[in-house]
C-alpha cells in the first residue's frame, strides 16, 4: 500500500531479513519497517541486525520508520519498535523524517512518541484496520515533501 502511494517507480523494496549495510549505504531516502514484538522489542531479524547498524555512519540519510503495533493489547509499550529504531538510527547520524500525531491512538506509553509525536507512522491492523489506508497515504503525501 505504501510503495503504490509512492509510486512502485519511485521507490524499490529490500527485504528487511536479508538486507545488508551495504544496501543501505546505497539509498539517500530510506523507510524502514519496524513492527514491535516480545513486548516492546525489536522482531528477531532487526535486532541481529543492530550489531551492524551500531558501525555504520548515517550522516546524510534521511530515514522514516514505520511499525505496525497493537495498542489494546500492549498498551504499555505499543509501536515501541519505532522509537527503538528512530533512536537508532539518529545516533548513527540519520535525520529521522516523517514524524506523525499521536492523536487517535489510544495506548499508555511508547518509545515511539516525542512530545505529543510519534517519530514515525503507527499502524495497528489489529485494532484500527480502517483507518490504514488513509494513514499511509497522508503519510506518503508527508515523505514526499520530506524526501529531497
Ligand atoms: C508475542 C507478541 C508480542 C507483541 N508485542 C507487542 C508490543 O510490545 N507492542 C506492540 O505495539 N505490539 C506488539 N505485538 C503486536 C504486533 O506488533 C502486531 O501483531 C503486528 O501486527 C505484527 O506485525 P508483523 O506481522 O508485521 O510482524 C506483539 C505481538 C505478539 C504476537
Amino acid at each position: 500500500m505504501l510503495v503504490v502511494a509512492l509510486g512502485e517507480e519511485n521507490t524499490e523494496k529490500v527485504n528487511a531479513e536479508t538486507v545488508t549495510g551495504d544496501q543501505i549505504l546505497s539509498f539517500d531516502n530510506l523507510i524502514f519497517g519496524v513492527p514491535t514484538w516480545f513486548d516492546g522489542e525489536l522482531p528477531n531479524y532487526w535486532d541481529e541486525f543492530v550489531p551492524e547498524l551500531e558501525d555504520m555512519t548515517l550522516k546524510g540519510k534521511r530515514i522514516a520508520v514505520f511499525g505496525n503495533g497493537d495498542q489494546k493489547n500492549y498498551p504499555e509499550n505499543f509501536a515501541d519498535g519505532i522509537g527503538i529504531m528512530a533512536d537508532l538510527l539518529e545516533n548513527r547520524g540519520a535525520r529521522i523524517v516523517g514524524f506523525t500525531s499521536a492523536k487517535g491512538y489510544d495506548f499508555e506509553s511508547s518509545k515511539a512518541l516525542r512530545g505529543d509525536e510519534f517519530a514515525g507512522l503507527a499502524l495497528d491492523f489489529e485494532n484500527q484496520p480502517r483507518q490504514n489506508k488513509e494513514r499511509i497515504g497522508k503519510w506518503a503525501e508527508q515523505l514526499k515533501k520530506e524526501f529531497v
